[in-house]
């Protein structure tokens, strides 16, 4: 009895210490070890042990996910335990994305002006190379996401026209805005519609994002640093139309972020629907010499998240959606 124990013991330890050496590397690590390590790079706290022995069991199993997926390899994108790595995906959904992406068929503005539709795209664009992009934002746990990929695009706009890169208040969308609902979504056309009826958007200094307070300052809301005179939605459904839009200028799309939560880098290929629960900014693209074409996406989960911040997303894909969705509802606005 006592002997079978101690093989199963061991064998237990050897089997563990080879499993999660798989990730960390040369020295093996127990999967409580490295809970210990990230928990003391995220600056994590639990409210007890009973909390806490429950997050090592979903840290566990994020680990899992993320070694099977590092060894079954051929992606062109990585993962990594990063931020969310004690949430379960339910939960990491509910908190950083939003089910209230109102279906297209509210009052969307469909077919309008299109000022992109004969130009000549380059090959390739990079707006962050072009001073157009402010450092990436974090939304928190909160599904406003709407607010940063608007407040993207117009601080992409401004530069692009007047030459200054000015950091833009996503507070004053979230608490003054009230074609969109705060944590609980909305969208980011509305949200150029919002600014363009109020006469223009306050800096993110004047009103820094705090998304616990949702009641709106009408002094900040009407202290305009930048004001926007239109926005222009770009055809549905169309990455051609896309892509010269983008060409032109950083624009906000919805998109489906169901597989996001463990991202690090490279073009995400992820088979992937078009179940919109998220909006980011399209700040360029490019062709990678192994990946093909993709999108470079400004997203506002920090920079610790993707690729600094950023995701890569496959571009010109078969489906005319576009990955995730990508192509569906995009809008830009027009100063
Ligand atoms: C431990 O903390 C969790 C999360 O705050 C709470 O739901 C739970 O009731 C707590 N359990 C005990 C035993 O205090
Ligand atoms: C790797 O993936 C590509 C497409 O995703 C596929 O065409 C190729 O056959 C795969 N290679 C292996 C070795 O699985
Ligand atoms: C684009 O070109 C088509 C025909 O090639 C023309 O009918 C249309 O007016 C042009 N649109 C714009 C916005 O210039």
């Amino acid at each position: 009895m006592a002997s079978a124990f101690k093989i199963a013991a061991l064998f237990f330890l050897l089997y563990g210490s080879w499993r999660w050496s798989a990730v960390s590397g040369a020295s093996p690590m127990t999967p409580s070890d490295m809970f210990e390590q990230w928990i003391a790079q995220h600056g994590r706290a639990y409210a007890n042990e009973s909390e806490k022995s429950y997050r090592l069991g979903v840290f566990t199993r994020n680990l899992d996910f993320v070694n099977a997926f590092r060894q079954a390899g051929n992606r062109s994108y990585t993962v990594a335990l990063n931020r969310f790595a004690d949430l379960t995906k339910e939960e990491f959904l509910a908190a950083y994305t939003t089910t209230r992406l109102r279906p297209s068929a509210d009052s969307y503005p469909g077919l309008q002006p299109f000022r992109y539709r004969n130009v000549t795209a380059p090959s390739s664009i990079d707006w962050r190379n072009e001073g157009a992009v402010t450092p990436v934002k974090d939304q928190g746990s909160c599904g406003s996401c709407w607010a940063f990929s608007a407040a993207a695009s117009i601080e992409g706009i401004n530069k692009i026209v007047k030459g200054d890169l000015i950091s833009l208040s996503e507070q004053q969308l979230f608490a003054c805005d009230n074609n969109d609902d705060g944590c609980a979504g909305g969208l980011h056309y509305r949200a150029f519609s919002y600014v363009v009826s109020i006469g223009g958007i306050t800096t993110e200094e004047n009103y820094p994002y705090e998304p616990d307070q949702v009641t709106c300052d009408a002094g900040k809301q009407s202290d305009h640093a930048v004001s926007i005179t239109a926005y222009e939605i770009v055809p549905a459904n169309n990455e051609k139309l896309l892509m010269n839009a983008v060409a032109n200028q950083p624009v906000s799309v919805s998109i489906d972020s169901h597989e996001f939560q463990f991202y690090s880098g490279g073009i995400f290929d992820e088979p992937c629907g078009t179940n919109l629960n998220h909006e980011v900014t399209l700040v360029g693209y490019d062709t990678a010499d192994d990946g093909g074409p993709y999108w470079i996406a400004k997203n506002s989960w920090g920079e610790s998240w993707g690729e600094e911040g950023y995701i890569l997303l496959k571009k010109d894909v078969p489906e005319k959606e576009g990955q995730c969705g990508l192509a569906i509802r995009a809008a830009f606005p027009v100063i």
